[in-house]
């Protein structure tokens, strides 16, 4: 027969309990004097009285019918405080450290024997305690107010908006001299070609108003951008300054509506859609009919930039001539 835990460890066990769960569900400590939570404290310690009277009518009955021997093993524990015999039990060794005898389980109908050895106690209380979490837990998670995530995602989802926008405030918008095609941007160009220039240039930029930017053929092409590298920078500068053919494109850098930043998104997007898509022979492509004239920086065969290749060939193929010849003589 084992002494009973003392009431006071059972009351602490129960108010910590108590308070721990209610904090989860509240995530604050408010309800220290609400009335709710000092009723469930102290019905539950009345219950624990009670319990424990009659766990002492009981212990008194079974003491009764103990051997003179068990009385004594008894009350000897009972002298033991309360820590030095939870510390003890949580320890306790197995029977095989005490008296040696490897204790085995035996299968009997397939001949397995099987150690059977017991879990410390510290060990599995841990187990216990786990499984009581994972249960108030789970219900506080999916029945109670206790976790707000989509709210808490939109609320970070702000506060990075806002670092942006105040990011963006002080970074270094770009202008024609460092404006240089960004990759990363394409996304945010689409948001932007979106919401500013698909009225006029169409679904896909294949024109509609104003002329489809994903052919070959441009109206507005700068002397400075008549290379083969231009089409970027060109695509910036009439977006900055606007057509000087046509008021209606008008200067979204220069009158102040995009910054150089957005226009160099914007452009990003355009330009990586003309790369993209596959334009005919002619150099058109889908969507409204060609506008303009057939671009330095076009692929198609009848552009003017394709006369500078065959120099460039003839410019390299000495050379690596004369880096082979000169690899073969050393060696
Ligand atoms: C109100 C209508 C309108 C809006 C809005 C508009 N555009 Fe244009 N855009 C035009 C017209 C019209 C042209 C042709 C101008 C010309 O004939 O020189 C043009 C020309 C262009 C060109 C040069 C094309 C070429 O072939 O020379 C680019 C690049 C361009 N727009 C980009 C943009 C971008 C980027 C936006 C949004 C920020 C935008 N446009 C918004 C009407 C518009």
């Amino acid at each position: 027969m084992k002494p009973r835990t003392p009431f006071v460890v059972n009351a602490i066990i129960a108010v910590g309990l108590i308070t721990g769960a209610f904090y989860m569900f509240l995530q604050n400590f408010d309800f220290i004097t609400s009335p709710i939570f000092l009723a469930t404290i102290a019905i539950s310690l009345v219950l624990l009285l009670i319990n424990n009277s009659l766990g002492a009518l009981i212990d008194a009955e079974k003491f009764r019918q103990l051997s003179e021997e068990q009385k004594k093993e008894y009350i000897e524990l009972v002298k033991t405080p309360y820590l030095t015999r939870l510390w003890g039990d949580a320890f306790k060794q197995s029977k095989e450290e005490t008296t040696g005898e490897v204790a085995i389980l035996d299968h009997g109908f397939d001949g397995i024997k099987e150690l059977d050895n017991l879990l410390p106690k510290w060990y599995v209380g841990l187990f216990a305690i786990t499984i009581v979490y994972a249960v108030v837990y789970f219900v506080a998670y999916s029945a109670t107010d206790f976790a707000h995530q989509i709210e808490e995602y939109d609320e970070e989802y702000k506060t990075q908006l806002a670092a942006i926008a105040e990011y963006d405030k002080i970074a270094p918008q770009a202008t024609i001299e460092t404006a240089e095609y960004n990759p990363d941007w394409v996304a945010e160009g689409e948001v932007i070609y979106n919401q500013t220039c698909k009225t006029c240039h169409g679904e896909g930029a294949q024109g509609l108003s104003g002329p489809n930017q994903t052919d070959d053929y441009w109206i507005n092409i700068q002397d400075e951008y008549k290379s083969e590298a231009g089409e970027f920078k060109n695509i910036f500068y009439t977006v900055w300054n606007g057509s000087k053919n046509d008021a209606t494109m008008r200067p979204f850098g220069a009158g102040g509506e995009l910054r150089g930043n957005d226009i160099v998104k914007v452009s990003s997007y355009l330009y990586k859609l003309n790369q993209d898509t596959k334009k005919n022979a002619d150099g058109s492509a889908p969507g409204k009919a060609p506008q303009g004239n057939l671009a330095p920086w076009s692929k198609s065969a009848a552009a003017p930039a394709a006369s500078a290749a065959p120099a460039e060939a003839a410019v390299t193929a000495p050379e690596q001539g004369v880096d082979s010849t000169a690899a073969a003589t050393t060696e």
